[in-house]
Parts: C-alpha cells; sequence; structure tokens
C-alpha cells in the first residue's frame, strides 16, 4: 500500500457531498484518488474540492490498482453490487446502510466479504455518535442483565418512495428505522424473538410503534416516523435495580432515576466546538474505518478473517434487513401496510 490509504468516492450524491465527503475532509493518512457518479457532473462536484482526483462515471472505469479503499453512498442495489465486485478485487468499503436491496441479496454479501477477507463496514454511523457511546458505556451494568431500552428516531425523510422502494412507509422503514433497529441490537445484543409493529398517519406521513422481546428477556421500545419537523434520535436504559439512563438527543446523557441521586442529573454534554464531530458519528465511523484499513493493509492478505470487532458489518446490516422484513410482514398483516383498523376492536370503556 501506499503510505496514504488511496481512496475512490463511489457515488456523489447528497450523502457523500453533505456528510462523508466533509468529514473525510478533516481525517488525515488517506488521499482521495478517484470520485465516482454515473452523473459526471456531481462527481466533478467532489473533484473539485477533492485535488487531484480523477472522475469517472463508473467503478469499471477506474484501475483498481490505483485504489486501496471505496466509500460507497449509493442506492441498496448498486451498493450490494459493487461492494461484491469491490471486495472480490481486493479493495475495502465502507458502504451506507442498508448496503443491499434484500436480506437474500445481504446473505450473498456476507458470504463473499467473509471470503474476500476485506474489512467492510456499514454506515451505522449512530453507533459512533458521542452521546450513544457514552450512554452505551454508563449504562453497560444494568444492561448485563434484562434490561429495558426505548429507542426514539425521527426523521422528516423520505415522505415519497425512494431508493427503488415502492411505497414511502417501506422506504422509510429499510433507510432510517433501519438505523433504530441497529441501535436496539448494539444496546441489547441478545436475539430478537418477537416483534410487534404498529402505524398511524397515512401512507406518506407516519408514526411507527415496534415492540421487541429479546431472547434474555429484554425489552426493546422503537419510537419513530416522517411526522416531524425536525431531526431527532434519542435513547433511554431502564435498569432492573430503578435506574434510568437516557439521551433524550445527540446533546446530553442524563440520569432520570436513581435511588439516591438527584432526579436529572447531567451526566455528559456534547462538546459544542468541534463543527459537529462528535454529534451524528460521521466523523468517528470514517476515521475507525481509515483506521481500520490501514490496519487490514498492512497485514498479509489471507481469506476468511473475521469482521473488526465492535465495527458494524455485513452481518449486522443483514440482521436489521431480517428486522426490517418482519416489521414489513407485521404492518402488512395489520391491514393497510399497518394503518387500517383491527376487524374485532376492544373498547377502550366499558
Ligand atoms: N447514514 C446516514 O445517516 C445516511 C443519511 C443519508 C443517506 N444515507 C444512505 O446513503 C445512500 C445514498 O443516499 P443519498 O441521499 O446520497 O442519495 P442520492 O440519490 O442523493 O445519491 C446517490 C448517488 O449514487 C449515484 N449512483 C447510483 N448508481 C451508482 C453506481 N453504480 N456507481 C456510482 N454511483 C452511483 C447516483 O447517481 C447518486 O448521485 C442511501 O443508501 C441512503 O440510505 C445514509
Amino acid at each position: 500500500m501506499a503510505d496514504l490509504l488511496r481512496l475512490a468516492l463511489v457515488g456523489c450524491g447528497r450523502q457523500m457531498q453533505q456528510n462523508l465527503f466533509p468529514f473525510l475532509q478533516r481525517i488525515r493518512g488517506h488521499q482521495v484518488v478517484a470520485c465516482v457518479d454515473p452523473d459526471l457532473s456531481l462527481a466533478a462536484d467532489v473533484q473539485s474540492l477533492a485535488g487531484g482526483a480523477t472522475c469517472a462515471s463508473s467503478v469499471d472505469d477506474l484501475d483498481l490498482e490505483t485504489v486501496d479503499a471505496a466509500v460507497l453512498a449509493v442506492p441498496p442495489e448498486p451498493s450490494y453490487r459493487l461492494v461484491r465486485q469491490l471486495a472480490e478485487s481486493g479493495i475495502d468499503c465502507f458502504v451506507e446502510k442498508p448496503a443491499g436491496p434484500s436480506t437474500p441479496a445481504l446473505q450473498d454479501l456476507e458470504h463473499v466479504v467473509r471470503r474476500s477477507g476485506r474489512h467492510v463496514q456499514v454506515g451505522f454511523n449512530f453507533r459512533y455518535a458521542e452521546t450513544l457511546q457514552r450512554l452505551h458505556e454508563l449504562s453497560e451494568e444494568i444492561r448485563a442483565t434484562p434490561c429495558s431500552v426505548t429507542v426514539d428516531f425521527y426523521s422528516r425523510h423520505p415522505s415519497a418512495p425512494q431508493w427503488g422502494v415502492d411505497t414511502t412507509l417501506e422506504a422509510w422503514i429499510r433507510h432510517n428505522g433501519v438505523h433504530a433497529l441497529d441501535l436496539a441490537r448494539w444496546f441489547t445484543p441478545s436475539p430478537v424473538v418477537q416483534l410487534d409493529a404498529h402505524a398511524i398517519g397515512d401512507a406518506d406521513r407516519f408514526q411507527v410503534n415496534l415492540f421487541l422481546r429479546h431472547h434474555d428477556g429484554s425489552l426493546s421500545t422503537l419510537r419513530m416516523g416522517n411526522h416531524v419537523k425536525r431531526f431527532l434520535v434519542g435513547v433511554t436504559v431502564q435498569g432492573m435495580d430503578g435506574s434510568r439512563y437516557s439521551a433524550p438527543s445527540l446533546e446530553r446523557v442524563t440520569l432520570e432515576l436513581s435511588d439516591g441521586l438527584p432526579y436529572g442529573q447531567e451526566l455528559h454534554a456534547t462538546r459544542n466546538l468541534d463543527h459537529g464531530w462528535g454529534r451524528s458519528g460521521f466523523g468517528p465511523e470514517l476515521q475507525a474505518f481509515v483506521d481500520a484499513c490501514a490496519g487490514q493493509q498492512s497485514e498479509p492478505h489471507t481469506g476468511g478473517r473475521a469482521p473488526v470487532k465492535g465495527v458494524p458489518s455485513i452481518s449486522d446490516a443483514l440482521a436489521a434487513s431480517a428486522l426490517c422484513d418482519r416489521v414489513m410482514a407485521e404492518l402488512d398483516a395489520a391491514a393497510t401496510n399497518g394503518l387500517g383498523y383491527l376487524t374485532d376492536s376492544v373498547r377502550a370503556s366499558a
């Protein structure tokens, strides 16, 4: 490998221009050598800021000998196809979630990636958000026994069908709800044995509530939707010792309930002077990717290596996709995409 990790940026749309590339510019140890998008004007936008990179309309036009790793922010179908192709060509990949169009595609990708021995990291950025990392650490002890976790995840987009998915609800679940499901898995890794899903609203604007029971007895409640005016993520962990740790937003962590301690004690607040580095997690996740690739590339290539510990992998994308399938099946079973009424309703009052 050259001294600097040689990166290809694949898919130069919104996510690359607004988040990934700006944070990559704040990370050392790499050099952008290619910007790829079928819309060459988008590739040229990023190239003009990258200095010395080439522009291409397809990965097939790149000389892969000049690339060590790729950062992909493309729709799910090309994510799957391109990560498959690049990993088989010996290239490490960072790929935005959901990383593939379906659970069978991700199963295939998991197999190919494992065989390739490449480092493939999936963009579940909230695992790297400073506040949620702190909440994860602070709640470690109470999460060692069955606990209850609530995840709030609200985002206005998509508000129309997108990324090749037919309905707004499914596009939202697979592209945004998948973050909440990944957070639920991260806070409670025990397998999900039961899942209930309910929605209110209409086909393009909805709230969805999920209830997950885990094998170890833990419970996760996910409240999410696109009915909001602004983006919000929050997580609360309640232990059986009577304590409740909460990150009501990506700004702070409080201890809301605990024996002998004042209510609402602030345990952590994000720094305001880091230009968003710690807030969304995009910066730390890309730093982790560049560091893992540098480590990987300096080792001899042997197939079948296990994914780097603690890094969201294709196996995580696969597990989250299987949960999305289950959510959609539950919502579909509840009639008209989960937005209809039950045929036999139960009276709320006598
Ligand atoms: N982690 C997050 O919080 C987050 C946020 C936003 C989007 N995303 C994900 O990022 C991905 C892209 O989203 P976006 O909003 O940037 O969409 P977008 O449509 O703005 O950009 C996607 C780009 O990929 C390009 N593309 C399509 N096929 C390609 C191919 N074969 N090779 C190269 N480029 C190709 C398109 O021309 C387009 O410019 C989606 O999977 C989305 O879920 C993640």
